[in-house]
């Protein structure tokens, strides 16, 4: 992974989102438009996300969270279920050392019981190797979904209510978020979403009430750091007003 130091001659990183979450869509018809098989694209994605968080420092890009699998994907055949568990356990399992010479901390979010005992074990100790490194935030979400989430976090809630550590009258939009698995993050600035779907597929329901988005027509294989550059250039330009009126 290449990275650029943070060198304080070279001032400020551009202004730009702080926080971005990527849809990581279209591995599957990558593939297929070379006859290839759709685990093929899968594993084209992989090496995708290796340069896009490289990309992260110069880009002034602090927190980055990627969509890898979500609490829907199971419905896919089990060929491609498997295929992508192995290769999750095998980028992890490559990438560990390389996040931490990058100085990248390394976070997952979504439920983990239903994965396998392998797989959860390879996340606890990307996190552990990771906890110390002050780079880029990388959170992927992992057998994730928005509504999965909100749910397990109103479980939570409700038990605090139930043994008296919670008072239901203080419940207001700053109790549930300390529920949510993204409980240490900020809340997405910008949402980008591949392969032309203008939709959001259950990913950060909650925490995505005020984000940008970009729908692009790149499939996730051919999202390079160029094309990611050109998106953040493209933020900077917009206004933000969270119900208020322009000044
Ligand atoms: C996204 O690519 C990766 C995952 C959902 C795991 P897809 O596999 O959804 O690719 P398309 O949308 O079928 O092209
Ligand atoms: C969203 O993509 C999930 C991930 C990128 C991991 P999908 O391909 O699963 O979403 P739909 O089925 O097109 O909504
Ligand atoms: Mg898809």
């Amino acid at each position: 992974m290449t990275v650029q130091p943070d060198n304080p001659e070279l001032g400020q990183p551009p202004s730009g989102p702080c926080h971005v979450a990527i849809i990581m869509d279209g591995n599957g018809r990558w593939a297929q438009a070379r006859g290839r098989p759709r685990l093929f694209g899968h594993h084209a994605g992989a090496r995708r996300v290796r340069d896009i968080v490289g990309a992260c420092p110069e880009l002034g890009v602090k927190y980055l969270t990627i969509f890898a699998f979500s609490t829907e994907n199971w419905k896919r055949t089990q060929t491609e279920v498997a295929g992508l568990m192995t290769l999750f356990r095998r980028y992890i399992m490559k990438e560990m050392q390389e996040f931490v010479k990058a100085n990248v901390r390394v976070r997952f979010i979504g439920d983990r019981p239903r994965l396998d005992e392998k797989l959860r074990g390879l996340m606890d100790e990307a996190e552990r190797m990771t906890n110390q490194c002050t780079g880029t935030n990388l959170t992927i979400a992992l057998n994730y979904g928005g509504r999965d989430e909100v749910s397990r976090a109103t479980k939570r809630l409700a038990q605090d209510v139930a043994v008296g550590r919670l008072d239901p009258k203080d419940v207001d939009e700053e109790t549930l978020p300390k529920y949510l698995d993204t409980y240490v993050l900020p809340d997405p600035d910008l949402v980008i979403r591949t392969s032309g779907e203008a939709r959001i597929s259950n990913f950060l329901l909650w925490q995505s009430a005020y984000s940008e988005y970009e729908f692009i027509d790149t499939l996730w294989p051919d999202f390079t750091k160029e094309v990611f550059s050109k998106l953040l250039s493209g933020y900077g330009a917009r206004e933000r007003r969270f119900g208020a009126v322009s000044v």
